[in-house]
């Protein structure tokens, strides 16, 4: 075991620091230049997803996570309709299915109870096509999906997903692509997002040199109850992300907040005791969220900025900022997702829990 792990403590640290070459193995035979290649989703792929107008994800755990951040990507690059939504949710009411709806599940192991059950629903309902993102081969999932994606992350033993997330984030992007070229994008705005994409694995070396960093930033968690994490637009699932990663493995109470909710109610809770966390690249909401972070200041909070170079913000009493690559805001999501895995991983180890295996939890919830 320990030689499977190699140079890392856990299997969570590893499969961190396996980000880059497992994205890298997830475009491997997708592209050709920077196009993708057609029938990535199937055989059948290019009629089938030419009629689609709409697209319904459903998913558990990190793996909707995943899908929420695919929203912004449909509507915003595609411009198709999406709807995202956790499983156990979905498979207990009664739906509108939208005309030429494509049903995309997404899942790590591709056993999940409340996924499957979700599949199996949808496949009577009247969906144009169903498609698994998994990365499994031979689950249940991909055996009963029309179309399949496989995320080649290779296997994930920690029960915090953490590969297997970013690996789905690709997937999506690509379905993304492929949706959109047979809508609104042309061949040179494919050839611009595809190159974006193969820019992925090198973005996430760099911010993988911040390990250090990062593990010094997590020794002022260690005895704090709550953490808060914000933000805006895609980045809004990534703290999302942020929060389920603290509190599955060091059992930290974390909660993520769109940034703009802020004075609804979490600002209430706010004090030098509730650290907030916020992922703030360089983009149209970038003022917005720096006057919410103010906010945050003016009630005594300690602020934990993860911040693009260009962000203009200066650390000083309260505000602790650390400097991430500058990348176009459509990858921003992979980016800014590492940082959060790095923290509740040096949270959790300097806590002593079991990183790996946390309690109550386990890495496939095949009963409901
Ligand atoms: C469990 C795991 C999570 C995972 C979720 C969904 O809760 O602990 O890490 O995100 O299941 O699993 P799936 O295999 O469907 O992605």
């Amino acid at each position: 075991e320990a030689t499977e792990r190699g140079e890392h403590r856990h299997y969570m640290a590893k499969e961190i620091f396996e980000q880059p070459q497992a994205i890298a193995d997830t475009l491997q035979g997708r592209l050709a230049g920077n196009r993708i290649l057609p029938e990535i989703f199937g055989s059948q792929a290019t009629e089938q997803l030419a009629e689609i107008e709409a697209v319904t994800i459903v998913a558990c755990g990190t793996s909707f996570h995943a899908g929420l951040v695919a929203r912004y990507w449909m509507e915003g690059v595609a411009g198709i309709p999406c709807q995202v939504e956790v499983a156990s949710e979905y498979r207990y009411r009664s739906h509108v299915v939208p005309k030429q709806a494509l049903f995309v599940t997404i899942s790590q192991s591709g056993e999940t109870a409340d996924t499957l059950a979700a599949l199996r629903l949808a496949k009577g309902a009247g969906y144009a096509t169903t498609l698994a993102i998994c990365n499994v081969p031979e689950s249940s999932l991909v055996r009963e999906s029309d179309l399949v994606f496989l995320t080649h992350a290779g296997p994930e033993i920690g029960v915090a997903s953490t590969k297997a997330f970013t690996t789905q984030l690709v997937a999506l992007f690509l379905l993304t692509i492929t949706l959109g070229r047979l809508k609104r994008l042309d061949a040179t705005e494919e050839s611009r997002l595809v190159e974006l994409l193969r820019s992925v694995p090198a973005k996430l070396e760099e911010v993988l040199a911040l390990d250090a960093t990062i593990a010094k930033l997590a020794e002022d968690f260690v005895d704090k109850q709550h953490t808060l994490f914000l933000g805006r637009g895609e980045q809004y699932p990534i703290a999302m992300e942020g929060a389920l990663k603290l509190k599955e493995i060091s059992y930290i109470h974390a909660e993520a907040y769109p940034a703009g909710e802020l004075k609804h109610g979490p600002l209430a809770l706010i004090d030098e005791q509730m650290p907030v966390v916020a992922v703030a690249p360089n983009n149209a909401l970038l003022e917005k969220l720096k006057s919410n972070l103010e906010e945050v200041r003016a009630r005594g909070g300690q602020l934990y900025v993860f911040a693009d170079f260009q962000v203009a913000l200066d650390e000083g009493e309260g505000i602790t900022v650390v400097r991430l690559p500058e990348t176009d805001d459509l990858i921003d999501p992979f980016v800014f997702t590492i940082p959060l895995q790095l923290l509740a991983y040096h949270v959790a180890v300097l806590k002593g829990t079991d990183v790996d295996q946390p309690r109550n939890l386990a890495k496939s919830v095949t009963v409901e």
